[in-house]
């Protein structure tokens, strides 16, 4: 344990600024009410908030779409209210990772206001600019993950610029040195500050073809799919290049100490954890998204649990995710009986777990009226499941009309504040909340959850099994992942928690029966 870093011992909370709590009652969170909330977070037991950008942004796509990386919009509050953010965090114990979004700035940076000002222009070639076709058309087939074409045609330079997103997002050449230059600023600048680590954005689509070659079709494709899913994205991401940035980013976060660099990246296993770098010189932590899209079974999880295991190099550190600001919440996507499993699966299972705010209490995802859609992604390819406000509501701190978030109006609606909301279920010694904290305070006082080694992964019938061991501690742990009694063999031992009231401390040998739904963390003699 002792050699462990404070990130591989942790649980990193993210929290998506707009939507957790509201302090000047625009209708919009800020960092004052971030800091209001600190309380709450370090008593819930977990160990970093990771925040979604809080940078100047004309908000074309909610802040991942910077005007200047090294400011707070105002919507937020000021570099001020940030220092006293990350001062008080630390006071409590709590360390603070922020967004990098290196990919792509917003169209109204001035390096991109200059970039387009001429072809002669001294940051010409910050960003990837091309002629277009010889018809006039696109220079190439690309496309944009937001819908379309990734080309922009600009009238008054006479060229076309890329965007992976959206044409407010222009992306940055980074086979310019100086971009890379300009971008190792800024991470400077908010290191300096205090900040314990970064989520970089889209990481694995830093770099595109040197010779932007078009991208094959996807023979499998299927009209429902976004739109780039019509193509294999073979020039346009996980590029080899990309792994020299990475290495760069890394030490620079290493010259500062004991950091964390964690990289959003959504590809298979194998390629996914090359992103650790071939000598641990990567990203410290790849996010690992499978949980998000797994098909919820025992035999599924079971393999993909074990398959990546194997897969990881020998001095990678793990990591789980099980939702984010980009996918549905996971109580819509199990129900609300499963998102108890999960919880117990991510805070057992080796690796730095990462939670999305409002998980804890079972927050399922919002409903939001055709003509309340604030998402530029549902806005460009609508009906294709792109929406992601609906995992984006506010917090629900209580079951009033505005669960708590705001005194003004939200810029989002508010979700079922009544069915999962923190005043509730803070009381309920059953809650989902309440099994929230128990099992982070059981991860944070038994070593062998974080430390120890997990093995014998398997499914017995629909019930995932497995054990952690540190030492001459064995933990086995059962979830059963359907709504219908599971029947398994446990080794002997004391149940030292379990989803469901009147099982924790009892003793168990041999066969047991399972409750649907029900999980155990069991201490084996
Ligand atoms: C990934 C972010 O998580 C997502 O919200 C955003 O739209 C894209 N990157 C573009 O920055």
């Amino acid at each position: 344990m002792t050699t462990l870093a404070w990130w591989q011992k942790g649980v990193i909370y993210q929290v998506y600024p707009r939507s957790f709590q509201d302090e000047n009652g625009d209708g919009v969170g800020d960092l004052a009410g971030i800091a209001a909330r600190l309380e709450y977070l370090a008593t819930l037991g977990i160990d970093a908030i990771w925040l979604s950008p809080i940078y100047p942004s004309p908000m074309a796509d909610f802040g991942y779409d910077i005007s200047d990386y090294c400011a707070i919009d105002p919507v937020f509050g000021t570099l001020s209210d940030f220092d006293r953010l990350v001062e008080r965090a630390h006071v409590l114990g709590l360390r603070v990772l922020v967004d990098f979004v290196p990919d792509h700035s917003s169209d109204q940076h001035p390096w991109f206001l200059d970039s387009r000002a001429s072809r002669a222009n001294a940051k010409r070639d910050w960003y990837l600019w091309r002629d277009p076709a010889p018809d006039g058309g696109p220079p190439n087939n690309w496309l944009s993950r937001m819908g379309g074409s990734a080309w922009e045609w600009d009238p008054s330079s006479g060229q076309c610029y890329y965007h992976s997103f959206l044409p407010q997002q222009p992306d940055l050449n980074w086979r310019n040195p100086e971009v890379c230059e300009a971008m190792d600023a800024v991470l400077r600048f908010w290191l300096d500050r205090g900040v314990d680590g970064f989520r970089v954005d889209v990481l694995w689509l830093l770099i595109k073809d040197a010779l932007f070659r078009d991208n094959p079709t996807n023979p499998q494709f299927s009209p429902d799919e976004p739109g780039h899913h019509a193509q294999l994205q073979t020039h346009t991401e996980d590029q080899p290049e990309v792994h020299n940035i990475v290495r760069s980013m890394r030490r620079t976060l290493d010259s500062y100490g004991e950091r964390v660099l964690i990289g959003e990246i959504y590809l298979p296993v194998p390629q996914l954890v090359r992103y650790y770098g071939s000598a641990g010189d990567g990203v410290n932590m790849p996010f690992n998204f499978q949980l998000i899209t797994a098909r919820w079974t025992a035999s599924n999880i079971a393999q993909l649990i074990t398959t990546y295991e194997r897969a990881l190099p020998v001095h990678a550190w793990p990591n789980w995710v099980l939702g984010n600001h980009d996918n549905p919440r996971v109580a819509s996507r199990i129900g609300a009986a499963q998102a108890r499993i999960a919880a117990m699966l991510l805070l057992t299972l080796r690796g730095t777990p990462t939670l999305y705010y409002g998980d804890e209490i079972g927050m399922a995802d919002g409903k939001i009226q055709p003509e309340l859609v604030r998402d530029p992604a549902e806005l460009r390819q609508p009906g294709i499941g792109q929406g992601r406000d609906p995992e984006r509501t506010p917090m629900q701190w209580d079951a009033s009309g505005k669960a708590g978030f705001t005194r003004g109006k939200p810029w989002l609606p508010i979700g079922n504040a009544a069915a999962a909301n923190v005043a509730s279920q803070d009381g309920e010694s059953w809650s989902i909340l309440a099994l929230y904290r128990r099992l982070l305070s059981l991860r944070r006082s038994e070593p062998a959850l974080v430390a120890g080694s997990i093995g014998n992964v398997t499914a017995q019938g629909h019930v995932l099994t497995f054990e952690r061991c540190l030492g001459s501690v064995r933990l086995f742990v059962a979830l059963n992942m359907e709504d219908r009694p599971g029947a398994i063999t446990s080794p002997a031992g004391r149940v030292v928690l379990s989803t469901r009231e009147g099982r924790d401390g009892h003793r168990i040998a041999g066969e047991l029966i399972l409750d649907s739904d029900e999980g155990i963390v069991v201490a084996c003699d």
